[in-house]
């Protein structure tokens, strides 16, 4: 079985629509740990999520929300992804506290708050690493994904399920998943819209090995699936022979 898979469908909102689809059939009746991605591809999905007829089909009381990645900021800045999740998606949904699992990205100490989210992951989760039953990602124009941007120190960790990242094209720090623990994921869904995306996206999947320059290429699951969810203006860059190959 093909575990790497395309579906090109015409716009954002039909992305969306597909992404909630695939995420209301994965969380179906029972426990589900979902890693959201942040940027704003995903602000429709968590829009759909909250209403009908998406809402009354998955149990959110079995849902624990974790995060790819977060900025440096407080939660309440608008910069922050669990800002953006929680106004669009999670405080719509009447969730006890300890579901939402938020990366501490305000704190001065970044590395002691990547140990504990890893803890925290590792003690709801379970298994090492960790499984998170689906990963949301984004991509970036530059290749990136989560907080893994191009030539930046995080693409090299090995070991650690989530680390501080200094961005220096963005001037700033990020906390990030890394490769080991989105590649020990079961469901992986990336939703890339819009022609900014195209050349990112050919090269990420077409192009010449070279994750220094686009990070995408390190999510590689080793036993899950991976479903690359795109629209036409994104796909428009990528070769008959590739949408084939992964039809
Ligand atoms: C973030 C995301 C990042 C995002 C891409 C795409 O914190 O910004 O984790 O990886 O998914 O940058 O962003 P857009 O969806 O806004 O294009």
């Amino acid at each position: 079985m093909n575990r790497v898979r395309l579906l090109e469908v015409a716009n954002p909102e039909e992305l969306s629509r597909r992404a909630a689809e695939e995420f209301v059939r994965r969380a179906r009746g029972r426990r589900f740990c979902v890693a959201l991605a942040g940027g704003s591809t995903p602000r429709r999905l968590y829009q759909l999520l909250a209403g009908a007829p998406y809402r009354a089909q998955v149990d959110w009381t079995q849902v624990e929300f974790f995060f790819g990645d977060e900025r440096a900021v407080p939660p309440d800045h608008a910069d922050s992804n669990f800002h953006m999740a929680n106004e669009t998606l999670l405080a719509q949904l009447d969730l006890r506290d300890p579901q939402i699992h938020r990366m501490r990205g305000e704190r001065d100490d970044l590395d002691a708050a990547a140990v504990e989210y890893a803890n925290e992951i590792g003690k709801v989760l379970g298994g090492t690493p960790p499984a998170f039953d689906l990963v949301l990602l984004g991509l970036g124009r530059d290749g990136h994904t989560a907080s893994l941007f191009p030539g930046t120190a995080a693409l090299s960790e090995g070991r650690r399920w989530v680390v501080p990242n200094l961005v220096p094209q963005l001037d700033t720090r990020r906390l990030t998943l890394t490769a080991p623990i989105l590649n020990h994921a079961s469901y992986l869904l990336f939703l890339v819209a819009g022609a900014e995306k195209r050349e990112a996206l050919a090269a990420v999947l077409e192009g010449p090995r070279d994750p220094l320059r686009f990070p995408s290429q390190l999510v590689r699951p080793e036993r899950g699936e991976l479903l690359w969810v795109v629209d036409r203006a994104a796909a428009a860059g990528l070769s008959e022979a590739m949408k084939e190959t992964l039809r």
